[in-house]
């Protein structure tokens, strides 16, 4: 019998199709549906312990990182967030410095939040017509480095939630001839692997030789919510320092039908891939001929901001349509991934049905042809004001309530983000800016709700004292 919320599910997983995570998207095995108790297990005799692992499961993981080229390849139950909480732990002793790119997700900061640590910003360039992060030029990383000697690694998020990807080789390289470690939140590439190369999705994290890799398998492959894998390469960052923060940060009684997802997917890539991208590559060329006769329909990657970019992964599909684009496209029988602002993110992934995107193109044809001119984008990104003391800091100190329009100048005491995509406009510790209320103010009225993390609130923000 199935429970209420079993049938709840069921019923929103029926109502639309999913241009939206989890990549698999109902349709592909292995995902194991509830037929998973079967083989639903604890560390007993023979099934191996995910926080010492010499069996099974250490035999899975090797898998993994072979097929991926990574020295090194744990399986996370807990997103790429324990990974990234982990990952960043081990790199950076507590209370050191890192370098950092601020349009990173809210667990890279959540990391430098536990440790303590003073972190440097790299603000990328904002690509002004979609409001969003484009690529870390090298030449930042470079200049920030040089700037902050003593940081312990850099951290970057290639691709991002919008698909924008940074020259992670170049960087990579500059790191290392200084002999600090790169960690990539590749959370939405767990496609790039090397047999994805041939069909067009080149430049991941660990053919770059990034030293931590976080990817949520999740997000774009087949394999179960939740699940993620973490690489290591190279001799930067000590392997047990690794599984020592893993065993601080991830739970216990990992499930097994979690870890045999991330099998599945593994073997699932390594007999299907190739036919699977190959296919997908098409759907998506099919949809971007499509997408260029639009006249008010812009897509990230497709119009003349293509050249901002160091690369871009076309599967997710960036639509500058507005609410009222979304609710049309739900209207028609699409869920999206996101709406933020003006943008109206469609995630495509290898498990896509065959003609989903030639449907999404249709209707997105139709519409173009009577549509509004597209909504502008807006002052979406401020730019950070100065961090005036680390995230620990200000968290630890007194805050009270302040309206927003006299909080210009103060000290934020919380962070504020539109989830998704779940990057802070706001970081505790940072003084509050003009842009930031012009921000805030933009995004609440195109009916974006911002997340406070304090007692903030859309009318007053947590400040200092
Ligand atoms: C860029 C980025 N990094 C990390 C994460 C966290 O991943 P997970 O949900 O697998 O923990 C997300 C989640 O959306 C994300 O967008």
């Amino acid at each position: 019998m199935s429970s209420i919320l079993q049938q709840q599910c069921e019923a929103l997983a029926g109502a639309r199709y999913p241009l939206h995570m989890p990549g698999h998207k109902r349709r592909v095995p292995p995902a194991p549906g509830l037929g998973c108790y079967a083989f639903d297990l604890t560390e007993i005799e023979g099934a191996d312990d995910l926080h010492d692992a010499s069996g099974i499961l250490a035999e899975a993981m090797g898998r993994t990182a072979a097929l991926y080229g990574s020295a090194r390849c744990w399986y996370l139950v807990g997103g790429s967030t324990v990974g990234l909480l982990a990952g960043i732990r081990a790199a950076a002793p507590f209370g050191s410095e890192v370098i950092v790119a601020r349009n990173c997700h809210k667990a890279v900061y959540h990391a430098v939040e536990l440790g303590r640590l003073t972190a440097h910003y790299l603000t990328p360039p904002v690509v002004p017509d979609f409001g969003v992060y484009g690529s870390v030029p090298p030449a930042a990383v470079t200049a920030a480095l040089d700037a902050h000697p003593a940081a312990r690694c850099v951290i970057l998020t290639s691709p991002t939630y919008e698909g924008v990807q940074s020259d992670l080789k170049a960087i990579a390289d500059l790191c290392h001839a200084r002999g600090v470690p790169l960690l990539v939140d590749e959370a939405h590439g767990a496609h790039y692997l090397p047999l994805a190369e041939p069909y067009g999705w080149r430049g991941g994290a660990v053919a770059a030789g990034a030293d931590l890799v976080v990817q949520s398998a999740h997000k774009t492959l087949p394999s179960l919510t939740q699940t993620a894998w973490l690489h290591l390469n190279g001799t930067l960052i000590d392997p047990a320092a690794v599984e020592r923060q893993l065993d601080v940060f991830e739970t216990s009684s990992p499930s097994y039908p979690l870890l045999v997802s991330l099998d599945g997917c593994t073997g699932w890539l390594a007999a299907e891939g190739p036919a699977a991208f190959a296919a997908w590559r098409k759907r998506l060329d099919r949809f971007a001929a499509a997408a260029r006769q639009w006249r008010h329909t812009p897509v990230l990657g497709l119009g003349p901001e293509r050249r901002d970019f160091y690369g871009y992964d076309d599967g997710k599909i960036l639509l500058r349509i507005g609410g009222a684009g979304a609710a049309a496209l739900r209207a028609a029988g699409f869920e999206p991934e996101m709406v933020c602002g003006p943008n109206v993110l469609a995630m495509s992934s290898p498990c896509d049905a065959g003609d989903a995107l030639d449907r999404l193109a249709d209707f997105l044809t139709r519409r173009d042809e009577t549509a509004p001119p597209p909504p502008r984008a807006g002052a979406l990104l401020p730019a950070p004001g100065t961090a005036r003391c680390t995230i620990a800091q200000a968290l630890d100190r007194p805050a009270a309530l302040c309206p927003m329009e006299d909080a210009a100048g103060k000290t934020a005491a919380e962070y504020v983000w539109a989830y998704p995509p779940g990057v802070p406009l706001l970081a505790p510790g940072e003084e509050v800016t003009p842009a930031f209320l012009e921000a805030a103010e933009t995004l609440a009225a195109d009916g974006t709700a911002l997340h406070h993390t304090g007692a903030g609130n859309a009318q007053n923000l947590a400040v200092l004292a």
